[in-house]
């Protein structure tokens, strides 16, 4: 998102955070929560503009294949594990 958008809405989640919490926990959930945003905008952003490893391309097209292709097999997202042990492998 961005980063004028990041400071507005960091602004509430940080008051809401310290409603909830005492302030040690409340600063740790904030550190804890902007470190993984800015782990998964820089994935997203990967995933968008680089030359992915050929295991996470196909993962990528199987993904999207559950979308657009067919929602009720092909869960996997990180692996097609589960969807041989329940039997919902989405053939591509
Ligand atoms: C929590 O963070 C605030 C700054 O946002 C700081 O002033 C305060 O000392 C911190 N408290 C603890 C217990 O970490």
């Amino acid at each position: 998102m961005p980063p004028a958008m990041f400071a507005a809405l960091s602004f509430p989640m940080t008051k809401l955070a310290h409603a909830l919490f005492p302030t040690a926990m409340a600063n740790g959930t904030i550190a804890g929560a902007f470190a993984f945003y800015v782990l998964y905008d820089c994935m997203h952003y990967a995933l968008h503009h680089t030359k992915l490893p050929s295991y996470v391309r196909e993962m990528k097209k199987y993904h999207l294949a559950h979308h657009y292709k067919n929602f009720e097999l092909g869960f996997g997202v990180t692996s097609k594990m589960w969807d041989y042990v329940f039997n919902t492998v989405l053939p591509l």
